[in-house]
């Protein structure tokens, strides 16, 4: 139907006679002649009809916005002085010789153009199809093909096998909420949506696959936020004799492999580790932002012994923390600032936000600083606080003491909002490997054992003696790969030996009769004969969107759900027939 792209015409094609097929973007009536930009994939270009062909230009004025039209037409320079520059096609026009309207539009509930990203995300996901026509979509989508594409042919040519592995399965403990599907044939009984394909690709090494990957679609039945969707996309891999350092290597390799086609750029080699207790000191987080270049520093022992209680509690207690965020020049924040931030840290249950203002340290020593806790701090708690922070004037210390959970993530939080409204940020991309995770964290409610990753993952083999005696001691085989601030990948060396799984299962509360219901399986396969091996998965959507700079995963989504889970397009989920339900034996109870 047509010879050419719209966004492909280039002063080569100037004198061709082309055929182009595409959208109205926008129609403008110039006294006596018509502009149409005419929109494809590949871009806009600008076509004109004048009055001398009176049965095309008389077409031509009935065409509205989003109108579907083939045009036959000549390629010409544009005049001297009307070249667009911000258009790739902007050095020439087509002159429209025939003109078909293929199709009529209703005028579209948002404009597509530049303005289209201001109306409600709601509406833009009603009509996601229309959304999708905007050139910025287009090209998120691209790149993101793109991206799929170099992680293929990086693993093909390291000779891992595209295999695929069930959706209709068994729950696998990622740590969300499964979403259910009943069963038919076996009423009352269902199946549970992958929340990753984890089991099934350790199986497949115990097949002597040797070496899996999959684009796997994941389902977590957990609470949305902009970097988490309800089903989203994992590279998932999994090797069988590989170390974990064999396996970060070629997974780096990948990653550089992948910057470097897509995006023209060099990441680090080797990649930078961090171990998780120094990201945590250092930064509150085990996904720190290495952009931002405020650090924790950690003074309990600065305070023990001082009269204010809230800083020598917890720098007493071995489970608190008190530590102490530098920011340069922080004392221009004004009292309204600080009030904010105080706010801010209380969302992640800081009872406050104690902080000194550096105004003249140099000169006037003790009196040169503004505080409401300097009262309480005896000079050589001062002086070794202004020591270890390295503050000068200007500068402003921000303070965070409670348990150290609450510590990290109020002050993590703060430092990562800092450097955004301070203009801290650096530029550019800043991956890093987190390791030597521990193996358990205490649930805050029932004060028992969970994995941290999950509870396939192998504790270190020098450590396996700490199990039972010391398990918030243990550490394993896990690491995450982080990008500015966000955690785009997760794996560990997995447990071979059928023994080391039933102790997990154990210290994980997970009794030997509910071992056998839920993972019977792979405690069978674990006996005859499973290999050393290991994997990763990486969260694709994120990886898209940090990559197109998108602000949320949804727009690197096709058709993502809201934050509530519902598709505002096909309007899921959504009550089903009673004679589908009956099928299924179910009956729907609602909560009053
Ligand atoms: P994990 O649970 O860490 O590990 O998931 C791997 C990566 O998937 C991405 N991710 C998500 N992306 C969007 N929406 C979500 N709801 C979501 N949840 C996770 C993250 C994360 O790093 N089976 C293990 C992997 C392994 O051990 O090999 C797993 O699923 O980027
Ligand atoms: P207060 O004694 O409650 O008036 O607190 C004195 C200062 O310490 C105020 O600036 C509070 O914001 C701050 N503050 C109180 N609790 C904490 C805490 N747990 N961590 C850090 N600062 C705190």
């Amino acid at each position: 139907m047509r010879s050419h792209y719209c966004g492909q015409l280039r002063g080569e094609q100037v004198d061709q006679e082309v055929v182009l097929c595409g959208w109205v973007h926008r129609r403008r009536d110039h006294g006596g002649v018509i502009f149409v930009d005419l929109r494809d994939r590949e871009g806009l270009v600008q076509v004109v009809f004048d009055p001398d062909r009176a049965e095309v230009f008389a077409t031509a004025e009935q065409v509205r916005s989003e109108y579907v039209l083939r045009v036959v037409g000549r390629v010409r320079r544009r005049p001297a002085g009307t070249e667009n520059e911000d258009l790739a096609t902007g050095e020439v026009e087509v002159l429209g010789t025939e003109l078909t309207v293929l199709n009529a539009a209703e005028t579209p509930p948002m404009q597509l153009d530049e303005h289209g990203v201001e109306v409600s995300e709601e509406l833009r996901l009603r009509y996601r199809y229309l959304d999708l026509r905007r050139p910025e979509m287009q090209q998120r989508l691209r790149l993101r093909s793109r991206v799929t594409q170099v992680l293929r042919g990086f693993l093909d040519g390291h000779g891992f096998l595209d295999i695929e592995t069930p959706i209709l399965t068994k729950s696998t403990p990622e740590g969300a909420r499964d979403y259910l599907v009943p069963s038919r044939v076996h009423p009352g009984e269902f199946y549970a949506l992958p929340q990753s394909p984890q089991l099934f690709k350790q199986l497949l090494m115990m097949s002597g696959l040797d070496r899996y990957y999959q684009v796997a679609r994941c389902f977590r039945d957990e609470d949305l936020r902009a970097d988490r969707q309800p089903e989203f996309t994992q590279l998932d891999i999994e090797v069988s004799f590989m170390t974990e350092d064999e396996l970060m290597g070629l997974m780096e390799e990948m990653m550089r492999a992948l910057f470097r086609a897509i995006l023209d750029v060099e990441l680090p080699d080797p990649l930078p580790r961090l171990t998780y207790a120094e990201a945590m000191r250092r930064y509150g987080s085990d996904r720190p932002d290495l952009r931002v270049p405020l650090e924790l520093v950690d003074i309990a022992d600065l305070v023990r012994d001082v009269d204010f209680k809230v800083f020598a509690g917890p720098a007493q207690d071995p489970e608190g923390r008190v530590a102490a965020l530098r920011l340069p020049r922080g004392g221009e924040l004004t009292r309204k600032e600080i009030d904010d931030y105080t706010k801010l840290v209380g969302i992640y249950g800081a009872k406050g936000l104690a902080y000194i203002k550096v105004n003249d340290w140099a000169g006037k020593g003790r009196d040169g600083l503004q505080s409401p806790i300097l009262k309480f701090l005896p000079d050589a708690a001062v002086e070794g606080i202004m020591a270890r922070t390295g503050a000068v004037d200007g500068d402003l210390i921000f303070f965070g003491a409670d348990q150290a959970s609450v510590v990290n993530e109020a002050l993590g939080a703060l430092r990562v909002k800092l450097g955004q409204d301070r203009g801290l940020m650096a530029e550019g991309w800043h991956p890093l490997w987190v390791v030597d995770f521990p193996m358990f964290e205490r649930d805050a409610q029932t004060g028992r054992w969970m994995a941290l990753h999950h509870p396939f993952t192998a504790p270190k083999e020098d450590q396996l003696g700490l199990l039972e005696e010391a398990p918030g001691a243990c550490q394993s085989r896990a690491y995450d790969l982080v990008l500015n601030g966000t955690e785009i990948g997760g794996g560990s060396i997995r447990i071979h030996r059928e023994a080391v799984q039933r102790r997990i299962f154990r210290l994980l509360n997970i009794s030997d009769e509910q071992a056998e219901d839920r993972f019977g399986f792979l405690l069978k396969a674990l006996k005859y004969g499973c290999p050393p091996h290991g994997g990763i998965a990486f969260g694709l959507d994120r990886l898209v969107m940090l990559m197109t700079g998108a602000s949320s995963i949804r727009d690197v989504m096709a058709f993502p759900k809201t934050q509530s889970a519902a598709c505002p397009l096909t309007s899921a989920p959504s009550p089903v027939d009673p004679v589908q339900l009956n099928e299924l034996s179910l009956r729907v109870k609602l909560r009053a």
